[in-house]
């Protein structure tokens, strides 16, 4: 792990220098949850696109330690959960992973009982698990807490369908539970729900190994409970990481002069594009590529309001990179994050860099521009924010440290190289 690892950027000084293609890898938050969905599988299942990322050698550590067998070659994975005998999620590894939550419905499903720590995770404001309880509770289950240590426990060691409206539309609420679903006695009904393009490529793949589940990418998901799933050979490829090219799409926007974000899909990137296209950027959207005209675009870019909102809005987790984007806007512009509570702390270290943006409440902020960044050492606070602060660096006037880069590792693979080829200088430095 690279914790003791940090980045030296040059900046550009606000020069459109950057030219080429950067390619975007298969999506965190989608591997994420398609490899604790193999517990819902008897034979091995091979997934591929798989990013080499810190987050998923967490998840592969904690399949391991339930007994799985994991096989990774390049971008493949192949798991088999055939052995797997515990259902008890390891304490330390599931407190640094908040996507650990997602082992909970297929092992609870599996196993009827399941035992995890509050799961840990980003510090971007309180992420509890209220949602995950009560819906399981719906299902059937008793719970128990020793500790800090869960324990869900299915009645008659099957849990049964149910109705589940959600309080609020959450992502891993929704896979978690559906999950869970498929192999309950009985129909759920989940509504409410998350729409992300990630739920819907999880539910296809489960309905082609033998799932019943119906209305993904709709607010209502009907899950009819069945036997367990059989891959039988079929292979998951993970889709595109959409905010991973959204992120590139940004900084394309910021400092290219011509660059192609490829291996993605722009329509799961839609709203972004609008509201770049809006500020006065030249993008054109292909089948399975995005290029960003930035010698064609405005010279002076327009502001924008901007408001976080679940898919089909505008992602929360590319919040950060358009802050960024926002101070090189000429006037006012609006950012209102409506997801976390505590995902705009990072604007400080903006601010250190020269923006100039005021923090209303902590959810709310005005960004005025164009303003020069300066380059400055910045620490990576999270993984979304970490990739603001590199990209804050990158059209910054001077050089740029960027420390903690273990939190940018754990969603970006190789970000670096990556970047070089763009025409960026950055290097990775031991400290
Ligand atoms: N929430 C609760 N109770 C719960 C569950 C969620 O209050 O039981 C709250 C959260 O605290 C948050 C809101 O509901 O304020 C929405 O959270 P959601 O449950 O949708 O988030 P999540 O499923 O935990 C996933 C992504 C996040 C992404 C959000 C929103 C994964 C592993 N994580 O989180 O990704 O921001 O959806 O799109 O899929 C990231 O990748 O940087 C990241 C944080």
């Amino acid at each position: 792990m690279n914790q003791n690892e940090r980045f030296i950027v040059e900046g550009l000084g606000g020069e459109r220098a950057l030219s080429g293609e950067i390619a975007v890898g298969g999506a965190k938050n989608a591997i994420l949850k398609s490899m604790p969905a193999v517990l819902l599988f008897e034979d091995a299942v091979t997934l591929s696109n798989v990013p080499d990322i810190e987050d998923v050698a967490r998840v592969v550590e904690l399949l391991q330690d339930l007994g799985a067998q994991v096989g990774r070659s390049g971008g493949t994975a192949t798991i088999d959960t055939s052995r797997v005998g515990v259902s008890d999620l390891d304490d330390a590894i599931a407190r640094r992973l908040r996507a650990s939550v997602v082992f909970i419905g297929p092992l609870l499903a599996r196993f009827g009982r399941v035992s995890f720590p509050h799961p840990g995770g980003d510090i971007i404001g309180p992420r509890p698990i209220d949602l995950f309880l009560s819906g399981f509770k719906q299902m059937g289950c008793e719970i128990s807490l020793d500790g800090e240590r869960y324990t869900l426990t299915a009645a008659g060691g099957k849990l049964r369908g149910a109705e589940i409206f959600f309080r609020f539309v959450s992502v891993t609420g929704t896979e978690t539970l559906m999950m869970a679903a498929t192999l309950a006695q009985g129909t759920t009904v989940l509504r409410n729900c998350a729409m992300e393009p990630e739920i819907v490529a999880l539910a296809e793949f489960l309905n082609a190994c033998g799932a019943n589940i119906r209305g993904v990418g709709t607010p209502t998901i009907t899950i009819v409970g069945g036997a367990m799933l059989r891959a039988e050979g079929k292979v998951f490829a993970t889709v595109p990481d959409r905010i991973e090219a959204g992120s590139f799409v940004i900084l394309a926007a910021l400092a290219g002069k011509e660059v192609t974000v490829t291996n993605c899909e722009p329509l799961h990137i839609e709203m972004l594009i609008e509201l770049l296209r809006e500020s006065g950027i030249s993008i054109e959207a292909k089948k399975n590529s995005v290029m960003v005209h930035g010698d064609a675009s405005a010279k002076t870019l327009r502001p924008l309001s901007v408001r976080t909102h679940e898919y089909p809005g505008f992602a929360t987790d590319l919040q950060p990179p358009m802050v960024l984007y926002l101070t090189q806007c000429e006037g006012e512009s609006t950012l209102f994050e409506t997801i976390y509570g505590g995902r705009l702390n990072y604007v400080q270290d903006l601010v250190r860099m020269g923006a100039d943006i005021t923090l209303w409440n902590p959810q709310q902020i005005t960004i005025k521009g164009p303003t020069a960044l300066g380059g400055r050492e910045l620490e990576s606070p999270d993984i979304r924010a970490g990739l603001a602060f590199l990209f804050g660096a990158a059209i910054a006037k001077g050089t740029s440290i960027i420390d903690r880069v273990y939190h940018i590792d754990r969603g970006y693979a190789h970000i670096e190289k990556r970047l070089q080829n763009l025409g960026l200088s950055i290097k990775r430095e031991q400290v």
